[in-house]
């Protein structure tokens, strides 16, 4: 094959044979196929779309472009959660030991954040000893002995994925509903998952603002899984707002485990409730009580476990930033707006995230906020509280939540709709 001709053929809302994307898949992975064609060819697939069959044939030629994990030797179903990324979003903490409470495996092969999306990877290595990477053999012996871990996906699982990813975030060619789907569900299905919850976000800081693109991204997702021989679900929740009171990485620690002890947000607790629910029904457990295992300390003593099994500390004191500036409340009113994007840059913009994939995190820096949309405050109440270890970080993250939130007349508050849309 010619790739120019490939490129002409999406170029002019052409569609691509089974022989067609095999070939150009493993040609890019190898080289012969440059990332200016590649490059090429993903605005086109961006503007132009790709049918079912396309993206069916992509997602199996960047999982043939590296090896296939397999659980079966544990003996238990295996399940896993994918989100679509959001702010303050630390579910998979407190819903990785919860679903394993419950004698599933629970493989949560995690990414780092890049941009204003934090990465689990990063939030949990602000756990002293902590270690994310692990070798596919301690892996399996972990699942096996205390049935979760949270660990960075090995360079062997979807190499043209990585490739094609790195290459669409400096091309803008990110947000296409054909190129998510496969990269997240080639990784998801060569992990080997018996079954699969996807959280797919809607919402001003999420991927897909419009509903209906979420949505659309949900059912290409749902069909990529179901077709592969993964029982795969999704749920389309809401991140218009963050998700509970902490932004960052060591304060949503903190927040997880306030969750696993009973407590917490409650908006943290209903998604990793329901997440929950959805991922035991899928392994065989529709009636499973989640809410009783989180307040009765059965999702607490399993997340001890799987942070003690790779080298962390659970009881450990966590990193507290060396600086702080409070922003409290100009009036008295009700708060209207919270919106997650600004605040996720603004915590990434502290040090919480980063700029390069190279660049490391401050494990303390973020966000902890003191109200939610929908609350009352009084005038001079503290509303959010920004940490850092440079102080000289604050003018620009403050600068991007100018107009991201309001205090105003309680008519006038209009809620945020549900946080679990179906
Ligand atoms: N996460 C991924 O792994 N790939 C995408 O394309 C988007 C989010």
């Amino acid at each position: 094959f010619d790739v120019v001709d490939l490129i002409r053929t999406k170029r002019d809302k052409g569609t691509l044979s089974t022989p067609e994307i095999d070939w150009l898949i493993d040609a890019y992975t190898r080289g012969f196929v440059g990332d200016e064609q590649m490059a090429a060819l993903a605005m086109a697939i961006l503007l132009n779309g790709m049918s079912r069959d396309e993206i069916r044939d992509l997602t199996l030629a960047m999982i043939a472009s590296g090896e296939r994990m397999d659980f079966s030797s544990l003996g238990k179903p295996t399940v896993d959660k994918h989100s679509t990324g959001g702010v303050g979003d630390k579910i998979t903490l407190p819903l990785m030991p919860l679903v394993a409470s419950f004698g599933v495996a629970v493989p949560q092969l995690s990414g780092r954040g890049l941009g204003h999306t934090g990465g689990t990877l990063d939030k949990l290595e602000s756990i002293p000893g902590w270690r994310a990477s692990l070798s596919n053999e301690e892996m399996l012996a972990q699942l096996d002995s205390v049935g979760g871990v949270i660990c960075a996906a090995g360079s062997g699982l979807a190499p043209a994925d990585k490739k094609l990813y790195a290459l669409r975030d400096i091309t803008g060619t990110v947000e296409a509903i054909p190129l998510i789907a496969s990269s997240i569900m080639s990784k998801k299905i060569a992990e080997g998952t018996d079954s699969l919850v996807l959280d797919v976000k809607f919402g001003s800081g999420a991927f897909m603002q419009d509903i209906a693109l979420s949505r659309e991204l949900a059912k290409t997702m749902v069909d990529l899984g179901n077709d592969a021989g993964v029982r795969t679900t999704a749920l389309l929740t809401n991140m218009n707002v963050p998700l509970g009171l902490a932004i960052g990485n060591a304060n949503e620690v903190r927040e997880s485990v306030e969750v696993l002890a009973g407590g917490g947000p409650a908006d943290v607790v209903e998604l990793t409730l329901a997440l929950a629910s959805e991922m035991l029904r899928l392994a065989g457990q529709p009636d499973a009580d989640v809410a009783a295992a989180l307040a009765d300390g059965r999702a607490m003593d399993s997340w001890n476990a799987v942070i003690r099994a790779q080298g962390g500390d659970p009881t450990a004191p966590l990193p507290v930033a060396r600086e702080t500036t409070t922003v409290y409340a100009p009036r008295a009113g009700v708060l209207l707006r919270q919106e997650a994007l600004p605040f996720g840059i603004a915590a990434w913009r502290l040090g919480a995230g980063r700029a390069r994939a190279q660049d490391a995190v401050q494990h303390a820096a973020g966000i902890d906020l003191h109200a939610k949309p929908g609350d009352t405050v009084t005038e001079g109440q503290a509303l959010f509280t920004l940490s850092a270890d440079e102080p000289s970080r604050f003018e620009r993250a403050l600068s991007s939540l100018e107009g991201a939130w309001e205090i105003g007349d309680a008519g006038a508050y209009e809620g945020f709709g549900p946080l679990v849309a179906e």
